[in-house]
């Protein structure tokens, strides 16, 4: 199968995924308390966050999803518009349809074309060369690079990777060579903490903890085959929520995505210690159902309501969310008692 295929199956499934979701996620086992007169004014909020000497005007963004194929370099096209229109960051698909045949470099590269003067990540896997991770970060003359870790897409996939004993020298050697920060993301199962403390030690900047809840890439490698032999691996791994429980004391910066669904989620991850927050499949969703001026609204509005709700919960800045009081109930509960977690 070609990778340009592969990544439009990708597209394919994950947008079965959304339609098909139940909406319901471990999100929703968290909740603020409330406090009448915590409220202030709108004015006095800021919507700026900072994490590992990056700046960013808002504390949400555009998350890896795609390049390679003719649909989706379309695809990449919408998504640098709705980032430049809205002024969120963004992060290419993996680059390695790119280093396979560099004729598909202008599906990456329009993310810097439509977006010149935006935020701009990188992405590739922990096998990457550093002379590959260069030339990704050279492609789009990306601000900072994204190294994806994704052992529960590759284990289902005959053709996937078997051998993991190398990604954390590798990530030392990419991100030593680079010239950007690196960021380290899962794909939809959690960083755990263990994997959170090991990453200062390889240069890595941040750690995005992307975590189960949105897209399942065990359930999209199940579905582009007939036998799902792995279907045992769906909702692999730990909650969104869960890992940024878990990283509580963790000194590397950490943002957070998978499975956010709205502004209360993006202000309950900042609440639980996230820098930003980013979407993937919500926002592709928006993007092919209704079109990439749908896709600019709802980003604007997000940012309007999490501005809003910043102003009812008292909290002048993003990082002002994790002075709140938050409860957390359910299995979540059940998972901070386990990890010994207050
Ligand atoms: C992804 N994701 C992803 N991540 C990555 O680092 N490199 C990639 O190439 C891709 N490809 C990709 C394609 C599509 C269609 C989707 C929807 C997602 C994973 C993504 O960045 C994110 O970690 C997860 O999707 C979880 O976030 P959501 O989708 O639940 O918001």
């Amino acid at each position: 199968m070609s990778s340009a295929q592969r990544k439009d199956d990708h597209v394919r499934l994950a947008m079965e995924q959304q339609h098909a979701h139940s909406g319901r996620n471990q999100f929703d086992e968290v909740s603020f308390v409330h406090h009448a007169l915590a409220g202030i004014d709108r004015p006095q909020v800021s919507l700026a966050t900072e994490f590992a000497g990056i700046s960013w005007p808002v504390p949400l963004y555009i998350n890896a999803m795609t390049g390679g194929s003719a649909m989706t370099g379309r695809i990449n096209r919408d998504l640098a518009v709705a980032a430049r229109e809205s002024g969120v960051a963004i992060a290419s698909g993996s680059m390695h349809a790119y280093f396979k045949d560099p004729s598909c470099a202008d599906t990456f590269r329009v993310l810097r074309e439509e977006n010149p003067h935006g935020f701009v990540m990188a992405n590739v896997n922990a096998t990457a060369s550093v002379d590959n991770a260069r030339r990704a970060v050279d492609l789009l003359q990306a601000d900072a690079l994204q190294i994806h870790l994704n052992t529960a897409q590759e284990t289902p996939m005959p053709e996937g990777d078997r051998s993991f004993a190398s990604w954390p020298a590798q990530i030392e050697r990419i991100a030593a060579g680079v010239g950007v920060p690196v960021i380290v993301k899962e794909v939809g199962n959690g960083l755990s903490r263990q994997t959170l403390l090991a990453l200062p030690a390889l240069g890595v900047a941040a750690g995005d903890v992307s975590g189960r809840g949105g897209t399942d890439f065990a359930r999209i490698e199940n579905g582009r085959r007939e036998h799902a032999d792995y279907a045992y691996l769906h909702d692999w791994g730990q909650s969104t929520a869960a890992c940024l429980l878990d990283a509580q004391d963790v000194a590397l910066p950490v943002l957070a995505s998978g499975g956010v669904r709205h502004p209360l989620d993006v202000a309950r991850a900042l609440a639980l210690g996230a820098r930003a927050v980013g979407s993937s499949g919500g926002f592709l969703r928006t993007l092919l159902d209704d079109g990439v001026e749908a896709l600019i609204a709802k980003i604007g509005s997000w940012l309007d309501q999490l501005a809003a709700l910043q102003t009812m919960l008292g909290a002048r800045t993003p990082a002002d969310l994790m002075r709140c009081d938050v409860l957390v109930s359910g299995e979540l509960r059940a998972f901070c008692a386990d990890r010994g977690i207050d």
